[in-house]
């Protein structure tokens, strides 16, 4: 990586000092606001006990949700974080109640070295996702140094993952470090061959992915309700399923570009075919070729899923987005299912990003079998599109 990180700071430059730390607590809450997954907190753990053990002050900041409205706001609190984080830390987290202004000035006048304190859901204010420079300017007015750590939101130019650095030198964590290495070498050194499954329902959001991917990969899978526009623009019917008309062309292009770059697409043979969009639905086994009119693909079929897992285990690397079936439903995840076996058997390097992918893995409970699971959604998507993420340009570099 070519930005500083914590590591490139002297005991000097980090003892006694504010750090104001960008991390990413954009974590699942249930109606109970229960924590339903901590592997965000657990993942920004490595980086909160190094700044601790080198005798920093540690104010966290994180967003929570997209709270728009007052009572959005009020269940969006990080509190439940805080509770969370000093279980994990095992050391009292200080919950401050705003982000800004004096309460957090007198919190950070009080800390002593090695403290830690969560400033309140920084999306309480308009100003973070405006990036306005006087939010962040407050934002940063405590601190004395400015770490991101927050992957997951280094795709937004937010006032907490871009505009501090105007007010404060910034270094990267290393959470971001791993995620930069991983997804990095897999797209730009890979151990050959390099895979990619791509699924999700719609193939206009990941048109992006598709054609980056292509220019890295030796084998791309599209699956998932993306794969149907595919499928039409090679000429097949594909009933009710997922299709979006708009995109038959991107699709034909892409496919141009593969045969002309002598990579592999490889699109399903079969698939299951359901009579609505219901886990009580009606079913059964088609070839893409035999999609009837009034019934979708919902999943890749047993033909697909043999030959998918038999080629992945030829690979040296795999990355995997997106699931390719409608999982959430139990009678349509078996493809989805069979894709993270095959990753958890195969030798290869495999690197799951994605939030639907993650879920998938941890559903089946192969999240301990792959090799690296991303916890950036959309920002290891733009990563996969070839985007710069902004939170990650904006620090200082080496
Ligand atoms: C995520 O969950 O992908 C990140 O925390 C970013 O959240 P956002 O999409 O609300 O910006």
């Amino acid at each position: 990586m070519n930005k500083r990180s914590i590591t490139d700071l002297k005991a000097e430059e980090l003892k006694g000092k504010k750090i104001l730390v960008r991390v990413d607590f954009n974590v699942p809450l249930d109606e109970q606001r229960k924590i339903t997954d901590d592997l965000r907190i657990r993942a920004a753990l490595p980086t909160i006990k190094y700044l601790v053990d080198a005798g920093a002050k540690l104010i966290l900041c994180s967003h929570l949700g997209q709270p728009k409205t007052e009572e959005e706001k009020a269940g969006l609190s990080l509190a439940p974080v805080a509770k969370r984080l000093s279980e994990l830390t095992g050391q009292n987290v200080l919950m401050v109640s705003d982000c800004i202004g004096e309460v957090v000035k007198q919190a950070v006048a009080k800390m002593n070295n090695g403290d830690i304190i969560l400033l309140e859901n920084v999306r309480f204010y308009k100003g973070e996702t405006k990036n306005d420079p006087e939010f962040a300017k407050q934002l940063a007015e405590n601190a004395e140094l400015y770490v991101n750590d927050a992957f997951g939101t280094a795709h937004r130019a937010h006032a907490s993952t871009e505009g501090v650095t105007k007010f404060l030198p910034g270094v990267a964590g290393f959470l971001i470090q791993k995620e930069l290495e991983f997804l990095g070498s897999a797209l730009n050194r890979p151990k050959r061959p390099l895979m990619a499954i791509i699924g999700g329902a719609k193939v206009s959001s990941k048109i992006g992915v598709l054609r980056h991917l292509l220019q890295k990969v030796d084998t791309l899978f599209v699956g998932g309700g993306m794969a149907y526009t595919v499928l039409k623009a090679l000429g097949y019917e594909v009933g009710k399923s997922l299709l979006e008309p708009d995109f038959v062309n991107e699709a034909k292009a892409i496919m141009a570009e593969a045969k002309a770059q002598n990579k592999e697409l490889i699109l399903p043979t079969d698939v299951i075919i359901a009579d609505s969009f219901s886990n009580e639905a009606k079913t059964r086994v088609a070839k893409i070729d035999a999609i009837p009119a009034d019934w979708e693909g919902l999943d890749i079929g047993p033909e697909t899923i043999k030959a998918w897992s038999a080629k992945v285990q030829t690979a040296a690397t795999v990355l995997w987005n997106g699931p390719v079936g409608a999982f959430e439903m139990p009678t349509f995840c078996k493809g989805t299912e069979a894709i993270a076996r095959a990753l958890a058997e195969t030798k290869a390097v495999t690197i799951i990003g994605g939030g639907d992918s993650v879920a998938a893995i941890n559903k089946f409970g192969l999240a301990d079998k792959v090799t690296h699971i991303s916890t950036g959604g959309g920002a290891s998507l733009e990563f996969l599109e070839g985007k710069v993420l902004p939170g990650i340009a904006a620090l200082k570099d080496k």
